[in-house]
């Protein structure tokens, strides 16, 4: 009979992404998808380990899970087993296992691919306990695999599938930059790129299956430097120029980009490629030089300025969003304005933002001037209002143009359906259910906060080689 996997996701895209991988790799041994965790055999939590607050979450979790577990147990419906992935498993799995001892399983981002035998390990324990053999693992035995393997998993794990229209392709993992702040370098370990055939292997197959839209991802994605069948390093913006010659892959995006990695290929990409969607995610973090060096980000304000002026150059719809951290150590409210300013100066149409939240081992959580936390939160408040401002003045802005938008999903009203536009913001239309999963020409008739509404034009399925996305 099939057992029953419930996933849950915390975190970044790339977790996303390899929550569908565990699933696939644990299909072949028996583990169908669940729809909830009350009836699932299984449950794996994918950690996010970036701020306090998304680490915390995992412990609470877990306490609801050894409840259900004994809920289960008491209607004699079997064992349930636990299992903790992700980034909290990698910065924390030792504690994991010391403080919630039920925990059947922790594995680390790079382990995934030996997940199929920790599982089987993990069962074989479980059986052994329903006999009542203790001495087996079990609770407080729990089966731990935090390497960084030399093999890449990626090798050993089976390609996506497609569910519906766009989908999510890992090339690049792991983090070189350590800014001071973040535990990414820490969980996810040193970079490393898949090589350009496989890369471009999973994508076809995607296609194949009905994707229109790929995201590539990376912790850095345009550190990409993956080898080609000759042996020779390919950049982010060559890569895009491979995969953009793969017929009916209509949208091309990456996340996230650090304005480091920002190169002349890539530049040259979003002016040649249409594929290419005139909307990066290039965080800066802060406006101020001083914090900036602080953070370790490696560029100045003004290297920010440069690089958002070359990427505008090369098409001039290209739109941008970015991450912000307020009161990071040492932060004053003169660089807070520096920060405002350059908010006001470059225009983000979407935006995170978050208060610093000191991680352990991280260089930042031991630095001196620590901001109090009400100051945090009143930058926070004032630069959310700010780039709420901008976010709601680019929706309005698209009000009358044409835009292409993917069709992805149906909408809350009979009749309707839901699409992204070339900008990610949610859009409506009133259309026939047939133009579901098809790129629509769509004319822009109203705007709220988060999302636009839009009326027919034409069906634009293959997209429009020549025009803009944004008329
Ligand atoms: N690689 C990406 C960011 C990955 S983490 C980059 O370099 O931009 C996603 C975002 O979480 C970061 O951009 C940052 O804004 C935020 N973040 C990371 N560590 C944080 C911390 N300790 N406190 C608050 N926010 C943090
Ligand atoms: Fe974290 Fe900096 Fe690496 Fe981004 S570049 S993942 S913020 S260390
Ligand atoms: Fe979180 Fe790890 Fe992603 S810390 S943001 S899940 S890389």
């Amino acid at each position: 009979m099939k057992k029953q996997l419930y996933i849950k996701t915390y975190g970044c895209q790339m977790n996303v992404y390899d929550s569908g991988r565990m699933a696939d790799v644990l299909a072949p041994i028996g583990y169908a998808p669940a729809q909830a965790p009350d009836s699932a055999d299984m449950v794996i939590l994918n950690t996010c380990h970036i701020r306090e607050k998304a680490s915390e979450k995992v412990f609470s979790e877990l306490g609801r899970l050894r409840l259900l577990r004994e809920e289960r147990k008491a209607e004699g419906k079997g064992d349930l087993l636990i299992a903790v992935a992700g980034c909290v498993a990698q910065a924390e799995g030792e504690e994991i296992l010391a403080r919630a001892p039920y925990v059947d399983i922790v594995l680390g981002p790079q382990a995934y691919h030996k997940l199929p035998e920790m599982v089987a390990q993990a069962e074989r324990a479980a059986a052994a306990r329903a006999n009542g053999d203790d001495t087996a693992a079990g609770p407080g035995r729990g089966v731990l695999n935090t390497d960084f393997p030399e093999e890449a998993k990626f090798d050993f794990l089976p390609a996506p599938r497609a569910e519906g229209p766009s989908a999510f392709l890992s090339i690049q993992e792991g983090c070189d930059k350590f800014c001071t702040f973040c535990v990414v370098p820490y969980t996810r370990g040193a970079e490393y790129s898949r090589p350009v055939d496989a890369v471009v292997a999973e994508a076809r197959g995607l296609v194949e299956a009905g994707v229109r839209e790929i995201t590539l991802l990376g912790q850095n994605v345009n550190a990409y430097h993956g080898l080609d069948a000759t042996g020779t390093e390919m950049g982010l913006g060559d890569l895009c120029r491979a995969l953009a010659e793969i017929p009916g892959l209509s949208r091309i995006r990456y996340t996230t980009s650090h304005p480091r990695d920002v190169d002349d290929a890539l530049i040259a990409a979003h002016r040649d490629l249409p594929q290419m969607m005139p909307f990066i995610h290039l965080p800066v973090q802060s406006g101020s030089d001083r914090i900036l060096r602080a953070m370790n980000r490696g560029h100045t304000r003004d290297r920010y300025r440069e690089i958002v002026a070359g990427l505008k150059g090369s098409r001039d719809d290209l739109a941008l969003s970015s991450d912000f951290i307020v009161g990071f150590p040492g932060e004053t409210d003169k660089d807070f304005r520096d920060t405002m300013a350059l908010v006001e100066e470059t225009g983000f149409i979407q935006a995170y933002s978050f208060k610093y939240s000191p991680r352990p081992g991280t260089p930042a959580s031991a630095m001196p001037n620590q901001v109090p936390e009400d100051e945090k939160d009143a930058r926070l408040k004032e630069l959310q209002a700010l780039l709420q401002r901008q976010q709601i003045a680019f929706n309005q802005d698209c009000v009358g143009r044409e835009m292409d938008v993917l069709l992805d999903r149906v909408g809350k009203h009979p009749g309707q359906l839901l699409g992204r536009s070339p900008y990610m913001q949610p859009v409506h239309v009133t259309a026939p259910a047939e133009m579901r999963n098809t790129i629509a020409r769509l004319r822009i008739v109203s705007a709220g906060p988060n999302s636009l509404g839009g009326e027919l034009v034409a069906a634009a399925d293959p997209p429009h080689s020549s025009e803009r996305a944004c008329a």
